[in-house]
């Protein structure tokens, strides 16, 4: 058989739907300026969809330091590894400051979350290790895991009965191999919003030693009296053996950190593979990322002005009745009950009829049955657009009460 059969038999999940889908509900294209609203289709949508929680994406003064900085460095410099040719004083400066900011002793730069994730999962176990692991962790942290050669044990998700149970086995593994445990959590679930239970996870260490590693990608910039994420919310930062966060968030940008003790950083800088064998950050990305970390120390209204946004948005669909799940974050899922057709008719009802653009969500990344659209609210954001945003979920959510998106097939949508 040829290896590339699978490309016409079994493109796989995500690709259901792909011929009728391409450009309208997968590879959309938002267009225009990053903000609330966004072209899409030929038409202006209020878009709940972009992981710019602090707007950071379009501030004017980002956009001037990135601009700024892309003149004077342009995209190359500097070139090849950190560890070899490609270190700079800013790049030490933006770990610096990174550390000052989630309180923690050092920090490294890297390229990229999903790759960092992955590769530093990679640097600290090896086969006589055990690493045990929540079962909603992102791609990033399962990749990481498969990876490993040594035992892994996932816990059901913020389950801290099962946790225990999980680290039971893990320490008898441990104990035979004459290995260690990596506990790996999120600080912000990505599609429940739910924050991980940070402090439940840190109170195991009493009882079993392990280390911890967060990804706290959706909490960075976020949660947290300054910022500085889940931990900081929960009171339990200086717990927290490694934390983790992307640029792609918050930060509106490329780029992700690892942040922790100076001793186990420096053995992650030399170690990470990701980094090693990869050319470092451009210049113009980590002044970029050095601006906007000040913005995100010294304005502390731009969170204020988020969380407005947010309380306005969970606080409203709630009192009209909405499913909002057990979100306690910015990310806002709103839980309907549909196929997978009827949640096709009602987003292309949104966009078209609402000028509402988000992202849906359908089996089999839910179970069968079950229609989450998720909601990102920004520091951009209006509590006008929330309310032209509920009133429109009420409308649709009538219809697909009322059996109104079963009436045709797919197929008759006019996507083009
Ligand atoms: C929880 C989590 N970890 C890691 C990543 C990957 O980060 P990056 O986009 O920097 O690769 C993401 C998504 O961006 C994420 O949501």
């Amino acid at each position: 058989m040829d290896l590339f059969e699978k490309a016409t038999s079994n493109m796989g999940p995500l690709a259901l739907h792909a011929e009728e889908a391409k450009g309208y509900y997968t590879f959309p294209k938002l267009e225009g300026e990053l903000a609330p609203r966004m072209m899409f289709n030929g038409k202006e949508r209020l878009t709940w969809s972009l992981n710019n929680y602090l707007g950071l994406g379009n501030h004017p003064e980002v956009r001037k330091a990135d601009a700024e900085a892309a003149e004077q460095y342009g995209l190359a410099y500097p070139m090849g590894a950190r560890m070899m040719s490609g270190n700079s004083s800013n790049h030490e400066l933006l770990e610096q400051q990174l550390s000052e900011f989630v309180m923690k002793e050092d920090t490294m730069l890297l390229n990229f979350g999903y790759q960092g994730v992955l590769s530093i999962i990679d640097a600290l176990v090896d086969r006589h290790d055990v690493i045990v692991y929540d079962a909603e962790s992102h791609a990033c942290i399962i990749d990481g895991v498969r990876l490993h050669q040594g035992k892994r044990f996932v816990y059901a998700h913020n389950d801290m009965e099962n946790l225990e149970k999980q680290l039971g086995r893990a320490v008898k593994m441990v104990e035979k191999t004459g290995g260690a445990i990596l506990v790996i959590t999120e600080g912000v679930f990505g599609m429940s919003g739910n924050q991980g239970d940070l402090k439940g996870v840190v109170a195991m260490k009493k009882k079993y030693n392990f280390r911890l590693l967060v990804d706290d990608a959706h909490g960075f910039g976020t949660l947290g009296a300054s910022g500085a994420g889940a931990g900081e919310e929960q009171g339990v930062q200086d717990d927290i053996d490694l934390y983790f966060s992307t640029f792609a968030k918050s930060m509106a940008s490329i780029g992700a950190f690892v942040a922790g003790d100076k001793k186990i950083i420096d053995y992650l800088r030399y170690n990470t593979r990701s980094q090693i064998f990869a050319k470092s950050l451009p210049m113009a990305l980590v002044l970029g990322a050095l601006k906007r970390l000040e913005l995100l120390r010294t304005k502390p209204e731009i969170k204020a002005n988020l969380w407005k946004v947010v309380d306005a948005l969970q606080g409203g669909l709630k009192a009209e009745g909405f499913n909002i799940g057990t979100t306690s974050s910015c990310v806002t899922p709103v839980i309907l009950n549909g196929t997978v057709d009827e949640a096709l008719h009602l987003i292309h009802d949104l966009r078209e009829n609402y000028a509402i653009f988000c992202s849906i969500v359908v089996y089999p990344v839910v179970p069968k049955g079950v229609i989450m659209l998720r909601l990102i609210p920004t520091a951009a954001h209006s509590v006008a657009d929330v309310e032209e945003t509920i009133a429109a979920f009420r409308a649709v959510k009538d219809k697909l009460v009322n059996g109104e998106y079963q009436k045709h097939q797919v197929a008759d949508l006019s996507l083009g």
